[in-house]
């Protein structure tokens, strides 16, 4: 049904899950010794908080916040607003921020600085997807699955107005969806 939406599917599910994986042994190496706290942004990074934790072997806290820009995307005010906040403090602690897609970076730029402010330990991002051709602000992903083109991509996480969000695999919309 949502498949007849879809343009072309740009990231299969088993390409997501191979990706994932390498991603989740990356960060088991590199916080062996650690206890993260794994910050998942809602709503997009949903689907990958859930399969990239079961891939790290690691002590590992999670928690999640939600966030949403002021109105105007072609306003690179870099106003955001915390609708939910995390239920852990971050001070003193290693930070992973998990991302599903980071477009202007206008949220992640947001969430580094109020972290920081907060006293983190160390401060990281991963992505799983990442469109260099959005940025408004420099910010760089330490650990990033794919990068995408300029294109509308949804699926596993990231939607449409609110749609989309349960495909299994990310994909491009169809121009007929959203202008008409
Ligand atoms: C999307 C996406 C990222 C953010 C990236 O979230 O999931 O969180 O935008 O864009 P940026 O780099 O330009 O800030 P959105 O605010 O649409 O909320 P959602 O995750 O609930 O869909
Ligand atoms: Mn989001
Ligand atoms: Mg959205």
């Amino acid at each position: 049904m949502l498949q007849k939406d879809i343009e072309e599917v740009l990231i299969s599910e088993e390409q997501l899950q191979e990706k994932i994986k390498g991603l989740g042994e990356q960060i088991s190496a590199d916080y062996q010794d650690k206890f993260p706290l794994l910050v998942g942004v809602l709503k997009g990074a949903m689907p990958f908080m859930a399969d990239l934790m079961k891939r790290i072997d690691a002590y590992l806290e999670i928690d999640f916040m939600d966030v949403t820009s002021y109105g105007n995307a072609t306003v690179s005010s870099g106003e955001v607003k915390i609708v939910k906040d995390l239920n852990t403090s971050v001070e003193g602690r290693d930070i992973i921020i998990v991302e599903d897609i980071i477009d202007s970076g206008l949220t992640l730029s947001y969430l580094v600085d109020l972290f920081k402010y907060r006293k983190a330990k160390s401060i990281k991002i991963i992505t799983l997807l990442d469109k260099p051709s959005g940025r408004k602000v420099e910010l760089n992903a330490d650990y990033v699955g794919f990068d995408v083109p300029d294109a509308f991509v949804v699926g596993y996480g990231l939607d449409y107005a609110e749609r989309y969000r349960n495909l299994p695999y990310i994909g491009v919309l169809k121009k007929s969806v959203y202008s008409f």
